[in-house]
């Protein structure tokens, strides 16, 4: 496996590569790598493409209050584990180089960003944008992955490809769970072991509340009920929500395809979580 942190380096592999007429997969990341983001690589590399990754704790996405400075970053296990999963390239650019001196470009994503954790996390899809913007930019790839996981970001990522032309197709990839049913994130980490223990609470949640939905339950007193089961378990709910898998406007009725999102609090960590209802 190849290893750069230059940009140039990067685009001069990948110029070779497409000499010999191979197709490139990109996935981005932020490190700290799990099944989660193998599963990307995976099926990049099913895809046949030379699959590249980056590892880039993104500043601009993590507001004054979170938890940037003790993102885990520990390259070297993550080049260990894209080297036995098979990844062509390990891309971890400085933020030297990808933000420098005198840097003032926002790419900014409006409508999509207004609900769920748009409101909660400011600046947060304008950080996502402007850094997933210039690594496609960077890498040029056919296609790129990123998990279901993290829906609003995706639909965030799959507009601004299309409104920016940029050519390389967006893939979600489906969300990878630990057996009790928990979304595998980086930040799973950070729980304590009694609220890992809980954790899978929103999981469990969203599975009865998929189910009352579709058996015609009234959708505000089922969701109104499930937050207040999480409260009671200890969860600080930013949102519990039924929204159009699309556009994540609200929704209450079933005529499109629509998705549960949640997000809460755990002591200090915050999970994510969201599941196809139709
Ligand atoms: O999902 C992530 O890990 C990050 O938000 C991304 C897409 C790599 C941008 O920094």
């Amino acid at each position: 496996m190849r290893s750069v942190e230059q940009i140039k380096q990067c685009r001069e592999i990948v110029a070779q590569w497409r000499s010999e007429r191979a197709t490139i997969g990109f996935v981005p990341t932020m490190g700290a790598l799990h099944q989660g983001h193998l599963s990307l690589v995976k099926k990049s590399l099913q895809a046949g493409h030379k699959t590249i990754v980056s590892v880039f704790v993104n500043p601009k996405q993590f507001g004054p209050n979170e938890d940037f400075a003790k993102y885990p970053r520990v390259l070297d296990m993550d080049a260990q584990l894209l080297k036995d999963a098979g990844a062509d390239m390990l891309f971890a650019p400085m933020a030297t180089e990808m933000y420098p001196d005198g840097f003032a470009t926002k790419v900014s994503v409006n409508g999509l960003t207004e609900y769920l954790c748009g409101p909660f996390r400011p600046g947060h899809f304008e950080g996502v944008a402007t850094v997933v913007t210039k690594l496609l930019n960077q890498v040029q790839a056919n296609e790129a992955f990123f998990g279901d996981k993290d829906w609003q970001q995706l639909q965030v990522i799959k507009r601004l490809a299309r409104d920016l032309d940029i050519p390389t197709r967006i893939t979600g990839v489906p969300i990878v769970r630990e057996e009790d049913g928990l979304a595998l994130s980086s930040r799973n980490r950070y729980l304590e072991p009694g609220d890992r223990a809980k954790a899978s609470l929103l999981y469990i949640t969203l599975r009865s509340l998929a189910d009352e939905i579709m058996a015609g339950d009234n959708i505000d007193d089922a969701l109104k009920a499930a937050r207040i089961g999480l409260f009671e378990n200890g969860f600080n709910v930013d949102y519990l929500e039924l929204a159009d898998a699309n556009t994540l406007v609200p929704a209450r009725n079933l005529d499109k395809p629509v998705r549960l999102f949640v997000a809460a609090k755990l002591g200090a960590t915050r999970l994510i979580d969201n599941m196809a209802v139709n």
